[in-house]
């Protein structure tokens, strides 16, 4: 109470000195717009339909108002504010954005910003953090406007992992770096696009926003191809009416046509942005003749409209299973999507019948048709992709010899720093027998860790970027396009990653020369990759396993299990280990939003699993006292098969945003001892309709612990009581640093000063 008071009075004193003072005017860098909740306006709006927004004086994170956003359904609901007016184009902003929980639990609040209305959207993120309701956490990053599409730019708070999380958010911040951030194209650097003339076209993923302005300068520089990363999904091809509407389409087309570029078509038939109601009706599965009836009537317009504009579509997106066990029987390893469920097994090979009928009809026999999917290198599903495009060819050649109903095969490409080249290789190779060609369609090679690209990690994926052109050269004669996807790490779909050839500032990155000259790049370093094992901490201690969370457990380091193995990222989650003379504890704390454990496979349900070697040989086969142990989201065990599991005890409690696991695994044949090192591993399986789509992990990116530990992290076990790190741990998390009562003070003036200045300033600009 005092403290405030006495901030109120700062408050008017430095109102007085602002408001006799000129205000930025000329300054380089200038705070474009605050936002504290204090006043009635709150500028910010709903993005969804259903969540409401509330000023509260409940909570702060300064001054006495915050902002409550409650009743979300989709995890991109969520406030939103328009910036366009604050933008300069080519002008880097920072953001910053204070939130924090309503109740209970840990989950992603992300920033990001939207450019473009309707269709023609892109959606870019700016920072994630992990939040919770014990305290205030800064979303805060930097962001540069290339382009401004349709007028329109906001700013706004989702949560990509929980459709219903309720949170607050306070002292939103856009502040301008000035036009000393202005960036050029480097046209000096050599076109891919001629580099690779004679071996395959240079693709990119656009939006409108990749057609104006310097994006548009680095686009034509280098590519002679694009895709539509998101615009002719089959989603933006209706509107509300269930109409087909393609205006915003068309305007794409229009201008990727002047530019001259090529389009690859991205797509007709998916399991993801794709309307319900072609397949499903008030939640149960339309009738096989009314789904195959939708799904021609969506093929016939699409095709029709778009005739030759394209070069290709791909007509069926992601069908096949991850690592599918009996890749022979294809059929049955199919995705069990509601295209699947609605239609049966045939229902690609009848999109495929009905996409080259339209063309053929209309003299559009130069499109290709392409099967695309994901986890590529992956040799189980690789070679179910073989044995689905062989069969479907092969019915279609009885009555069409010599013709292929599948032209091609996209291998999607989204790699990250623990692809082996030589998996990506063996599945070229499979496809080459096919006798179809093959296209690179969105190419991305994402870091193990977010944030800042370190030195050793640009190295690193510069030359996976460089044996993968390398091999792309050798087939050259049947690889027909390589597209990235994305133009530079600030607007990827995996930006926090940073996984393309152009940094944020639309530079080259190390990956760009080694793009451009594989063989010298890979003659110049050696190829021995950092290892990027993690290294963690297992503190000492007995806890109850129990509904009660112990408090024991908040001793231990928290280990991030957010490094993904598949290309789509779903639950991830956080992991406590302790350990005592008996057993080796740990807990895992899951954020999914929807629970699915309907798959007869336990590791394609929605579970969690610990790795554990006891004696840290790194040793590449299973041996006593190694072991898999896995529970899903209901609580039932499972284990690797050469795992002794005997007297190992779980207990998995619900959460309000997932699920947490707790074991207890007995030392089979180890004596544990301070100072002691273990091979460890945490993953979390993430299922949606029987399907596994993703797997997050504490350390392995190759998805081989379960038959070799060699890959799996380091856990040092230490001892709670001569142990630096973890009273430091339990200071941070309680939010209690080493701070002064005055320095507190001193910053929430600060705070408040520059709160005063800027609602000021904002006024002034209007
Ligand atoms: C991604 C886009 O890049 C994102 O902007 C969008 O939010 C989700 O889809 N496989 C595909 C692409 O076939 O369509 C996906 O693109 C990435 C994975």
């Amino acid at each position: 109470m005092k403290l405030k008071k006495i901030k109120n009075k700062l408050l008017l004193l430095v109102m007085g000195m602002v408001l006799s003072a000129p205000l930025y005017a000329n300054a380089e860098e200038a705070l474009e717009l605050m936002i504290g909740f204090e006043e009635e306006e709150m500028f910010f709006e709903p993005r969804g339909e259903t969540e409401q927004l509330e000023r509260t004086s409940e909570d702060a994170y300064t001054g006495d108002y915050s902002l409550l956003v409650t009743e979300r359904s989709q995890p991109w609901n969520g406030p939103a504010v328009r910036i366009e007016e604050h933008v300069d184009v080519s002008t880097e902003y920072s953001f910053s954005v204070w939130v924090k929980l309503i109740e209970e639990a840990t989950v992603e609040l992300q920033l990001s910003t939207q450019i473009g209305d309707g269709d023609n959207a892109s959606y870019q993120t700016i920072d994630t953090q992990s939040v919770s309701s014990d305290e205030w956490v800064e979303l805060a990053g930097t962001y540069r406007y290339d382009a401004i599409v349709d007028d329109f730019v906001s700013i706004y708070i989702e949560s990509p992992n929980s459709d219903s999380v309720s949170f607050k958010i306070d002292d939103f911040s856009m502040q301008s770096a000035g036009s000393s951030s202005n960036i050029s194209i480097q046209t000096e650097l050599t076109p891919l696009k001629d580099i690779y003339e004679d071996y395959f076209l240079i693709g990119n993923a656009v939006s409108l926003a990749e057609l104006e302005g310097q994006r548009l300068e680095l686009l034509r520089h280098h590519h002679n191809l694009v895709t539509a990363e998101n615009a002719m999904k089959p989603e933006y091809a209706y509107n509300s009416s269930r109409e087909f509407d393609f205006t915003d389409q068309d305007r794409l087309v229009n201008r990727i046509k002047e530019e001259g570029l090529e389009l690859h078509g991205h797509v007709l038939v998916w399991h993801q942005q794709s309307p319900e109601w072609l397949h499903t009706e008030d939640g149960q599965l339309l009738s096989r003749e009314e789904a195959l009836d939708n799904m021609y009537t969506h093929i016939e317009e699409t095709v029709r409209h778009y005739g030759d504009d394209v070069i290709a579509w791909e007509v069926v997106n992601e069908a096949m299973n991850d690592n599918p066990r009996d890749p022979e029987m294809w059929r049955a390893m199919l995705r069990r999507s509601d295209w699947f469920d609605a239609i049966g097994d045939d229902y690609l090979e009848l999109a495929y019948l009905k996409t080259r009928e339209v063309l053929d009809e209309n003299g559009w026999e130069d499109v290709k048709l392409y099967y695309n999917d994901y986890n590529d290198d992956n040799q189980s599903k690789a070679s179910a992709i073989y044995y689905m495009v062989k069969e479907i060819n092969e019915n279609y050649a009885e009555d069409n010899p010599g013709e292929l109903l599948i032209d091609g095969i996209g291998m999607q490409g989204h790699y990250n720093s623990g692809t082996n080249v030589d998996f990506v290789r063996m599945s070229i190779e499979r496809f080459r027998e096919l006798g179809v060609e093959i296209g690179v369609t969105e190419l991305d090679i994402t870091t193990a860790s977010t944030g800042e690209l370190t030195e050793e990690e640009e190295k690193s994926q510069a030359l996976l970027y460089a044996q993968l052109f390398s091999l792309y050269k050798e087939h050259a004669d049947i690889i027909s396009r390589v597209t990235f996807w994305g133009l530079n790490d600030s607007t990827s779909w995996r930006a926090e990653r940073n996984p393309l050839i152009f940094d944020r500032d639309l530079l080259a990155k190390e990956a760009y020369y080694a793009v451009a000259n594989p063989e010298e790049y890979l003659a110049r370093n050696d190829g021995s990759e950092e290892s990027e094992k993690r290294v963690g901490q297992a503190g000492y201690g007995t806890p109850q396993l129990g509904e009660e969370i112990d408090d024991i457990w908040s001793t231990a380091e928290e280990l991030a299990i957010d490094r993904y193995q598949l290309a789509w990222q779903g639950a991830n989650g956080t992991g406590r280990v302790l350990w005592d003379e008996e057993n080796l504890y740990v807990m895992v704390n899951v954020d999914d939003a929807s629970i699915d454990t309907s798959s007869e496979f336990p590791w394609e349900q929605d579970s969690v699993e610990v790795f554990l070697e006891e004696s840290f040989e790194q040793s590449s086969t299973y041996e006593e006292g190694t072991g898999q142990y896995r529970v899903n989201a209901e609580g039932q065990e499972t284990f690797g098969e050469m795992t002794d599991h005997t007297s190992i005890e779980t207990v998995v409690t619900e959460t309000p945003t997932g699920y947490t696991v707790q074991f207890a695994i007995p030392w089979v044949n180890h004596t544990p001892q301070e100072g002691g090192r273990i091979g460890f591993d945490l993953q979390i399986n993430d299922a949606e309709s029987g399907n596994r789509e993703s797997v997050a992990v504490w350390n392995d990116l190759s998805g081989q612990g379960f038959q070799n530990p060699s890959v799996f992290g380091e856990l040092e076990l230490t001892r709670a009581d001569d142990s630096s790190t973890e009273s430091d741990f339990l200071d941070s998390e309680n939010g209690e640093g080493t701070n002064s009562p005055l320095i507190i003070l001193a910053g929430l003036i600060i705070g408040s000063a520059a709160a005063v200045i800027l609602v000021i300033m904002k006024r002034n600009k209007k």
